[in-house]
């Protein structure tokens, strides 16, 4: 590729970086992200000034004072001059002091709110490879796809099931530890409706780049009707391939790692499965879930996501056709 091409190439894809919603930190959708990525703004101006007032002065004194042919004299020396000294001492110790100012002032803006009624409460859990949201006060286990209400300030805690992990939704906030045995807590709230990926921040083995999720921020109506359809026990099946996926998922190895509200199945290793079909993405936020990638994950699960702790099923098509046709029942 010639280096013209290559320049055309980089410009094109500055300018459609912009038409997406994209998951950069400097791409705000909240109070708390907007403050952060000012304070990174304000940093990096600061940094780039200091780079051209010293850079400028060290090509001066290099184009100034160079050695010119025959002339064996020094230049005029700075050494031991006390006001130069106070000088380059003040400056960066006003700098730095500017930079704990505001920094401390970005730390108290961004501290969680004192925690009210109307708060969301949400309990996150890190799992290698995937995120659990449980809601305690409304009795709802999701996983992948956060739904919060916008404009609602949303209490997180959270809490890993295996190693450390880090929360980290770059529209709406920094990152948090996920650590087991700790209960750490971070807050957020997203301006408006809309999805917002998330994405682990935190080594945690094999798959840690494939640990997303997807904050789905809606207005406090469309929430509303999802939690109400969360709480709802999904109907039962009706066909007779429902039925036959239904058997082979109930009384199959998925109780062992699954739960399904209404049914015997009460495992807590893997996602939650009593509203699968609700949600917009399955095996840690990696695939769309739709009936294809579903089949094509319950075929081996490890060729799709190397190293991830679901066993492979060993069912034939035709299985594999009716437990997608159950699990389809369950929206
Ligand atoms: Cu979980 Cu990286």
């Amino acid at each position: 590729m010639s280096l013209r091409k290559l320049i055309y190439l980089v410009i094109l894809g500055l300018f459609a970086a912009g038409c997406t919603a994209n998951p950069a930190v400097l791409n705000t959708h909240s109070m708390v992200a907007e403050r952060e990525a000012s304070l990174f703004r304000l940093l990096f101006y600061m940094g780039i000034g200091v780079f051209v007032l010293v850079a400028a002065i060290l090509l001066t004194s290099i184009i100034r004072d160079h050695r010119r042919h025959g002339d064996n004299t020094e230049p005029k020396q700075v050494q031991g001059n006390t006001r130069l000294e106070i000088i380059w001492t003040a400056i960066p110790i006003l700098l730095v002091l500017f930079i704990f100012i505001i920094t401390v002032q970005t730390m108290t803006a961004v501290a969680a709110p004192p925690p009210a009624a109307s708060d969301l409460k949400v309990t996150v859990i890190g799992h290698r490879w995937w995120w659990e949201f449980d809601y305690p006060d409304l009795g709802i286990k999701t996983a992948n796809d956060l739904h919060i209400p916008a404009g609602v300030n949303v209490q997180i805690k959270l809490t890993s099931a295996d190693v450390i992990h880090s929360f980290w939704v770059p529209n709406l906030s920094g990152k948090t530890d996920v650590i087991p045995g700790q209960n750490n807590t971070m807050w957020l709230k997203a301006d408006q409706a809309g999805t917002y990926v998330g994405q682990c921040a935190e080594f945690c083995g094999l798959q840690h780049a494939n640990m997303r999720l997807n904050v789905i921020a809606q207005s406090t109506a469309d929430f509303d009707a999802w939690a109400a359809a969360q709480k709802q026990l999904p109907a039962a099946p009706q066909t007779a391939l429902e039925q036959q996926g239904q058997k082979l998922v109930t009384q199959g190895i998925c109780s062992g790692c699954h739960a399904i509200d209404g049914t015997n199945m009460k495992g807590a290793i893997g996602p939650n499965l009593t509203h699968l079909y609700s949600r917009t993405v399955f095996a840690g936020g990696v695939l769309p879930l739709t009936d294809q990638n579903l089949a094509l994950w319950l075929k081996n699960p490890n060729d799709v996501k190397p190293g991830n702790l679901m066993a492979n099923v060993r069912t034939s098509d035709q299985q594999i056709e009716a437990i997608i046709a159950y699990l389809k029942t369950l929206k």
